[in-house]
């Protein structure tokens, strides 16, 4: 079992304090703000003058002199007024990485596959191309998933797709006009339909703006789209069979650009999978008394003790028959509660759905879905133009997500060829070097910022080679990989880490703050931790190697041990990279 620095040295100082009659507790160590004071700090001291035990300085003192013996510390100070400041030994230093380089997940995995969590993302709808708006969830999502992955939780993401609103009940009607001669409309016909879809997504493309502009201005025809839909819900087999092909030539599209974007789903449900499930939900509201009739329409209150409302009901049934976003999504998270045994569902979501998912959490709690499950929304922020409003195209149209990898894989080549990068690499490696690079950019400029923060697309910023970007990590990647294929080609291979000297110290004490970064990424499902662990870790590298002249140091074991540093390094960088779902580059 790999321990951390802190674990082990909070055993040691725990023991101490223990042996003066003080809480275990009070041992805990953390990594020092001051490195020049010492490596670690242990504040124990001052807690237990909370709790009673008389002068801090005095308690720190007598803390140290118990400390059992060890091989771990080097150094340790009391300061006033009664901070005990740590040193850490060189070769313990050196240990614990050479047993952290030598693990596959760098000490983060744990044994958690008994713990099933369920992770919504993506979102997308039937027949209308993905937008800008789907970016952050695809990205987002994407990266907690592999993230939670690797921790060792069994994981199973859902691109819960929009196939079963209003939407479906404009395209049917769109396609009526159209084409009012399918088969497929003819309430008398009984054989089969047709494999072949009649539309196509580009169809489709054009129907939906089109019929959704209309039932805007025109009540008939949006009474007409509320009753298709009606009736594909009820199973008009003729809809049903329409709807099917519907579903699958978007998904065949959606595909291709979440193939584009690296992003992957372990299930392609959709809102309508959780029709079988509506009427047990619905049984169970009414039963239990949780849900009432209010003209006509079939809701579930939210009330306080004194029968005051404390957000707007969810409406399961309108007084139509027809149910809503908020039904599918409560009878979704039933199934994932009693059929797949999920305990944490996450719903990573824009934040302005919040009060969809209040409603949907709140009704669920009152049916008792939150006996052995956790429900999540972990909801994200807007991606906003320079003027502060949501980002939209030149023309101020909906950015649409395809349209945007292009700008900025264009991005990508024009600085790509300002830097001179790859100049005499072939077309084809040039062009997936661009591709990489793109992808890189813009997942890495959304996933460094805190996910419930909005944020400001600037290709051209988020494109930089230096600064905090996903080239810039990209490069750092490239020239590590490069370092250690020069030291190969003179005969110079990663050996065995050595003790610790002064100039790698602060690089070893951030690799081997990975598994810590890791965790406060799990605990906030916020990726941003991990961003910042690994920009940090690049810069420590930078400034590492310009210290440290590699190629030409004369000491075999020393060399050796240099590059093993670095093949960590390069290794940790790229481990993590791919947690964000960014592919690295050989070079460039
Ligand atoms: N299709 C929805 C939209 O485009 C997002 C779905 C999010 N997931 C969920 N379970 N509601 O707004």
């Amino acid at each position: 079992m790999l321990t951390s620095i802190e674990h082990d040295l909070s055993q040691l100082f725990g023991q101490a304090f223990a042996s003066l009659d003080l809480p275990f507790e009070l041992g805990s160590v953390q990594r020092s703000n001051r490195p020049d004071l010492g490596d670690y700090q242990c504040n124990g001291a001052m807690a237990a003058a909370k709790l009673g035990a008389g002068n801090p300085f005095v308690t720190a003192e007598k803390a140290v002199a118990a400390l059992n013996d060890n091989g771990l510390i080097e150094k340790v100070d009391v300061v006033r007024p009664g901070f005990i400041n740590v040193f850490v030994k060189a070769d313990y230093l050196a240990a614990k990485l050479t047993n952290y380089g030598q693990d596959d997940s760098f000490g983060c995995q744990q044994d958690l596959a008994q713990t099933k969590v369920m992770i919504d993302f993506g979102g997308p709808n039937v027949a209308k191309s993905m937008h800008v708006g789907h970016l952050r969830t695809a990205i987002i999502g994407d990266s907690l998933q592999r993230i939670f992955r690797f921790k060792g939780y069994s994981v199973v993401s859902d691109a819960h797709l929009g196939d079963w609103g209003t939407q479906m009940g404009m395209l049917i009607e769109g396609l009526k006009k159209r084409q009012p001669d399918l088969v497929y409309f003819d309430e008398n016909y009984t054989g089969s339909y047709p494999e072949k879809s009649p539309v196509t997504i580009q169809d489709l493309e054009v129907i939906y703006p089109e019929e959704s502009g209309l039932c805007k201005t025109d009540p008939e025809a949006a009474e007409k789209a509320r009753q298709a839909t009606l009736e594909l819900q009820n199973g008009r087999s003729g809809y049903r069979a329409l709807w099917q092909h519907f579903v699958s030539v978007s998904i065949a599209t959606l595909k291709r650009d979440y193939g584009e974007l690296g992003v992957s789903f372990d299930l392609w449900k959709g809102e309508s999978d959780a029709d079988p499930f509506i009427p047990k939900v619905i049984a169970q509201l009414e039963q239990k008394q949780i849900s009432l009739v209010d003209q006509g329409a079939l809701i579930v209150p939210f009330r306080d003790e004194e029968g005051e409302n404390i957000m707007p009901p969810l409406i399961l049934r309108k007084s139509d028959g027809a149910v809503m976003y908020g039904t599918t999504d409560l009878a979704t998270l039933y199934e994932r509660v009693h059929d797949d045994n999920a305990n944490l569902v996450l719903y990573v979501v824009d934040g302005r759905q919040q009060q969809h998912f209040k409603q949907v959490f709140a009704a669920a709690d009152l049916m008792g879905l939150n006996a052995n499950t956790e429900y999540e929304h972990s909801y994200f922020g807007t991606v906003n133009g320079k003027d502060g409003k949501p980002f939209k195209t030149r023309s101020g149209g909906v950015m649409k997500l395809h349209d945007l990898i292009q700008m900025a894989k264009d991005e990508a080549r024009k600085k790509l060829a300002e830097s001179n990068f790859g100049a005499d690499f072939d077309a084809e490696e040039k062009e997936e070097i661009a591709h990489k690079v793109a992808i890189a950019t813009l997942k890495f400029a959304d996933l460094r910022n805190f996910r419930i923060k909005d944020y400001i697309f600037d290709l051209e910023k988020f494109s930089e080679f230096e600064g905090k970007t996903g080239p810039y990590l990209l490069m750092q990647v490239a020239r590590i990989k490069s370092i250690l294929r020069k030291a190969e080609e003179i005969d110079a291979k990663p050996g065995n880490l050595l003790d610790t000297s002064e100039n790698e110290r602060s690089l070893t004490f951030k690799l081997l703050e990975f598994p810590s970064a890791l965790d406060k990424t799990v605990e906030k499902r916020a990726p941003h931790f991990l961003c910042e662990h690994l920009y940090n870790l690049a810069q420590e590298y930078s400034s590492f190697y310009q210290k440290q002249h590699i190629m030409n140091e004369p000491d075999k074991a020393k060399q050796e041990s240099l590059l093993r540093l670095s093949q960590i390094c390069l290794e940790q960088l790229e481990t993590g990279l791919q947690l964000l779902g960014i592919e690295t580059l050989e070079r460039m």
